[in-house]
């Protein structure tokens, strides 16, 4: 490989301008697809001769799907794995499977549980890894997130936004973009879900606007965007008061008739409707959820290109 290994582990990982260029890329990309068929190869097949491991230790429809689509759309090709089927499930060090894979492949994208392993896997492997999700982020679904609010709201940086629910692992990655981007983010969360010391820390250092409130009327006030996530997150500890304390955080149309009246709703899906939002808000006209699901697509093959072109 020429150049140095690009990882995608985090938003914060690069600064401003290295991610608006992937973004511009994810919108360009975009706009070539218009009117070609979805297993066209792109006629420069960026990623011609390459091979990416998707392994998964958690389930998946999207980003297994547009990652998938991705490589094919960029001339590459995919192995799909299941942890559970290879031998890291059994035991084999994660810093093994890091240096075995990179003997046959030109990335790894990991969906794995601790942040810990994504960096260890990252640190052993000599090819680019790609954060598909951990307990602690979710930074391609943020990346589409981000194209999407663009693409609707135009310029990210005089934007206000509010998260209403849990602040786990996507909210998280939001708060990585508010960091990156310049937008306004709101928080709205029990005091037990709030974002954690650390990623507080590292939103101070950044710069970014982040209030964090127990009152989801006072964080959705005047937004452009709400923004909400399942209440029970893939590996998270059983919680039986969760659904108790947070149901005053359910986006309703109450609390969207108190955002802009142009805010549109975000979620990365999958959504349990009636739950943390209301099918009414979900399936309503503020809603542009399956947009940004499609842009998946569009957001992962830039950041392929990112990390596994040659020319990038
Ligand atoms: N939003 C998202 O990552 O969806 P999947 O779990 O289906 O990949
Ligand atoms: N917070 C959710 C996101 C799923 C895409 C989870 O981790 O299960």
């Amino acid at each position: 490989m020429s150049k140095q290994v690009r990882h995608f582990l985090e938003v914060s990982q690069y600064d401003t301008e290295t991610l608006t260029k992937i973004l511009d890329n994810a919108d360009a990309m975009k706009k070539a697809r218009i009117g070609h068929p979805r297993g066209e190869v792109e006629p420069d097949a960026p990623l011609a001769g390459k091979v990416l491991a998707m392994v998964f230790e958690k389930p998946s429809t999207r980003t297994r799907v547009s990652f998938d689509v991705a490589m094919r759309q960029m001339g590459g090709q995919t192995l799909v794995l299941s942890s559970a089927e290879m031998q890291l499930g059994r035991g084999e060090t994660v810093a093994d499977t890091a240096k075995i894979l990179s003997g046959f492949v030109d990335g790894i994208m990991i969906r794995t549980f601790g942040d810990d392993k994504l960096q260890e896997l990252a640190a052993h492997a000599t090819v680019p890894v790609i954060n598909a999700l951990t307990d602690f982020s979710h930074p391609c679904q943020i990346m589409a997130d981000m194209q999407t609010l663009r693409e609707v709201k135009g310029d990210l940086g005089g934007l206000v936004v509010a998260w209403s629910g849990d602040a786990n692992n996507v909210a998280n990655s939001w708060i990585h973009a508010a960091g990156r981007f310049g937008f306004e983010l709101r928080i709205a969360a029990p005091e037990e879900l709030q974002p954690s010391r650390q990623i507080m820390d590292w939103a101070n250092s950044a710069g970014a606007k982040i209030t964090v409130t127990d009152k989801p009327e006072d964080a959705v006030t005047g937004v452009d965007c709400v923004v909400t996530d399942t209440w029970e997150s893939m590996g998270d500890e059983p919680n039986h008061n969760l659904h108790n304390m947070l149901q005053p955080y359910q986006v309703d149309q109450r609390l969207m008739d108190m955002a802009r009246p142009d805010a549109i709703f975000m979620h990365c899906l999958p959504a349990h409707r009636g739950e943390e939002v209301t099918a009414q808000v979900i399936d309503g006209p503020q809603s542009v959820v399956f947009a940004e699901a499609e842009n998946r697509l569009h957001a992962q093959k830039a950041v392929l290109g990112f990390c596994m072109a040659d020319d990038e």
